[in-house]
C-alpha cells in the first residue's frame, strides 16, 4: 500500500501513519506493507510539516515516517498506488514505467463514505483548520479502504 500526494510532508505520511495504526489495531500488520512519497523531491529526507505532525499528535496518531520521492519501481513494488489528488495521479501516471502499473493507481478518496470531489486538499497553504479537515477526512477514508481490503482479500486477524 503506497500513499502519494505532492510533498510527501502532509497528506500522504498522514494517511500511512492513520493507516498502519488501524492496521495495527485490526491486527493485520503482516499482510501489509505501507509507505508514502510525493511526487516532487524538494521535501526529500523531511519529517511530515510540523502543523500536520501536531494536527495527527492531537488525536494520538504520531507520524515518522521521511519524505522520498515516488520512484518507477514502485510500480511493481505495491499492488496498490493511492493518490491524494488527481495531479498526483496524472503525474504518476506520466512516470517510467506506468505502462505496466496504471491499474494500481487509485484516487484515495474513491474510499471516503462521505460524498466529496474524490481528492484531498493540500493543506500546506492554509491555516491549522485545514489540517484538522485533512485529518477526519483521511481517518474516514482509510477506515473504509481497510474494510474494503480486508473483505477482498478476505484477511483475519491471527
Ligand atoms: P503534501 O503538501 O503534498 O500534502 O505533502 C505539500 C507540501 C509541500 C509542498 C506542496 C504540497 N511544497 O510545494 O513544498
Amino acid at each position: 500500500m503506497l500513499f502519494v500526494c505532492l510533498g510527501n510532508i502532509c497528506r500522504s505520511p498522514l494517511a500511512e501513519g492513520i493507516f498502519a495504526a488501524q492496521v495495527s489495531e485490526a491486527g493485520l500488520s503482516d499482510h501489509f506493507d505501507i509507505d508514502s512519497a510525493g511526487t516532487g523531491s524538494w521535501h526529500a529526507g523531511q519529517l511530515p510539516d510540523a502543523r500536520m505532525r501536531e494536527t495527527a499528535r492531537g488525536h494520538g496518531t504520531t507520524l515518522v515516517s521521511r519524505a522520498r520521492q515516488f520512484v518507477p519501481g514502485d510500480f511493481s513494488e505495491f499492488d496498490h498506488i493511492l493518490v491524494m489528488d488527481r495531479s498526483n495521479q496524472s503525474d504518476v501516471l506520466a512516470s517510467p514505467g506506468a505502462e505496466s502499473g496504471a491499474d494500481r493507481v487509485q484516487l484515495f478518496r474513491d474510499y471516503d463514505p462521505e460524498p466529496g470531489d474524490g481528492q484531498v486538499p493540500d493543506p500546506y497553504y492554509g491555516g491549522s483548520e485545514g489540517f484538522e479537515t485533512v485529518y477526519s477526512m483521511v481517518e474516514r477514508t482509510s477506515s473504509r479502504l481497510l474494510a474494503e481490503l480486508t473483505e477482498q482479500y478476505d484477511l483475519s486477524a491471527g
